[in-house]
């Protein structure tokens, strides 16, 4: 009983972000504050993971629904044992018509020097690293966990030696605390054949104190970045895409850039994308606040088929369009509302 979907606004199933840990060895301000995830902080016991056999079934039943894309991300992914043997498992998945999966990677780059070959040798085709900052003492203030710059640079030069490419490198922008990294950052990138992405700072979970306050829009990252470079926007690569790419036309410089406005500019409309927790629990949007137990299905006297007929009707069933909504509302009205939301580094980015 497979076959492609559609859910409730037509939306098909594309992508599918798998978090394979909920820990972390930073604690950037904008997903995991100390004084939330401090040390008495109850994290996932290791029974109530899925193990990689559980994600690869469960991965392959969405492959068979459309899912093209795959990225794994935490928590910090790297922090999972053995992660490379999951990396194996889903690289041998196939789509219907016979292709190869995108297989990705979303990492903080604190272990990638290390790790970035072993990736790479799994079948992992390329990573995406987060960098808030060039400067130390700034990066230091946002990641909360005293992890020097260098680290994340030298994780980025091993995966580029590893072939992990294409590379991009997000960097969150906080209005106030890394604005001024803009430029740096845009300067340092240019010519290496690094993507970098300009993120504007989300209301997601909520714990982070978020403030609109704290966004800076997209469109003013736009307006610094044209003080110096000279930009021209490209076509969308992918239906769905989180970034409006752009790239340098200046001076025979090269190089891609991207603005990742979900506040500003919000992109629900053709958002295909799913989120499978640590636990298996379903997500239908970045900002849900329940999600689908699959943990129990795999756990109990289910066939493959049955459970594809339940991702089925949980995708029909999805109408979730967050930001959009959000955007209609007054500017602080984001938070107020009522039940909880999933925390970033639960569900992953
Ligand atoms: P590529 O396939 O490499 O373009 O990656 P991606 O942009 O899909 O994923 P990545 O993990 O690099 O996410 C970039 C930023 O976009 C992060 O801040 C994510 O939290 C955010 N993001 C990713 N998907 C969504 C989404 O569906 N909705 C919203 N609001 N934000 C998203
Ligand atoms: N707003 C925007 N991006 C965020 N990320 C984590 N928390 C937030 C937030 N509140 C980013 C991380 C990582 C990606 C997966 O999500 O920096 O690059
Ligand atoms: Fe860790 Fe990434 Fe969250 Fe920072 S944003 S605390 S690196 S999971
Ligand atoms: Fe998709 Fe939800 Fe993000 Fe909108 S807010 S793009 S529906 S995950």
């Amino acid at each position: 009983p497979t076959g492609l979907l559609a859910d409730a606004l037509g939306r098909p199933l594309r992508d599918l972000r798998i978090s394979v840990t909920d820990r972390c060895n930073f604690r950037c301000s904008y997903c995991m504050p100390k004084e939330v995830f401090g040390k008495d902080y109850k994290f996932l016991p290791s029974t109530s993971l899925l193990s990689f056999e559980e994600i690869t079934r469960l991965t392959a039943l969405f492959v068979a629904h459309g899912v093209q894309k795959l990225r794994l991300t935490g928590g910090e992914p790297l922090l999972r044992r053995h992660i490379e043997n999951l990396i194996e498992m889903l690289s041998q998945l196939r789509t219907p018509d016979g292709d190869a999966l995108d297989l990705t990677l979303t990492t903080n780059g604190s272990l990638l020097a290390r790790k970035a070959q072993s990736l790479k040798d799994a079948g992992l085709q390329r990573v995406t690293v987060s960098l808030d900052a060039l400067d130390d003492a700034i990066f230091k203030r946002m990641n909360d966990a005293d992890f020097p710059v260098s680290d994340v640079l030298d994780g980025i030069e091993a995966a580029q030696a590893a072939g992990l490419a294409p590379i991009k490198v997000n960097m969150v922008v906080k209005r106030g605390t890394n604005d001024d990294q803009i430029l740096p950052m845009a300067r340092h990138f240019l010519g290496s054949g690094v993507v970098l992405r300009f993120i504007e700072y989300m209301d997601v979970g909520a714990s982070n104190g978020w403030r609109m306050g704290e966004v800076l829009p997209s469109a003013q990252v736009l307006d610094l970045l044209r003080t110096e470079f000279t930009v021209e926007a490209l076509e969308p690569s992918a239906p769905g895409e989180t970034a409006q790419r752009w790239r340098y036309a200046s001076g025979g410089s090269s190089g891609e850039i991207g603005l990742i406005s979900s506040v500003t500019q919000a992109f629900c409309g053709d958002c295909n994308r799913a989120r499978l927790s640590t636990e298996g629990k379903l997500f239908m949007c970045l900002f849900a606040t329940q999600g689908h137990d699959l943990r129990s299905l795999l756990r109990g006297p289910y066939s493959d088929a049955q459970i594809a007929g339940a991702l089925a009707e949980v995708w029909a069933g999805r109408s979730d369009r967050y930001s959009q909504l959000r955007s209609a509302l007054p500017a602080e009205a984001g938070q107020a509302s009522g039940e909880r939301r999933v925390e970033m580094h639960y569900i992953g980015g």
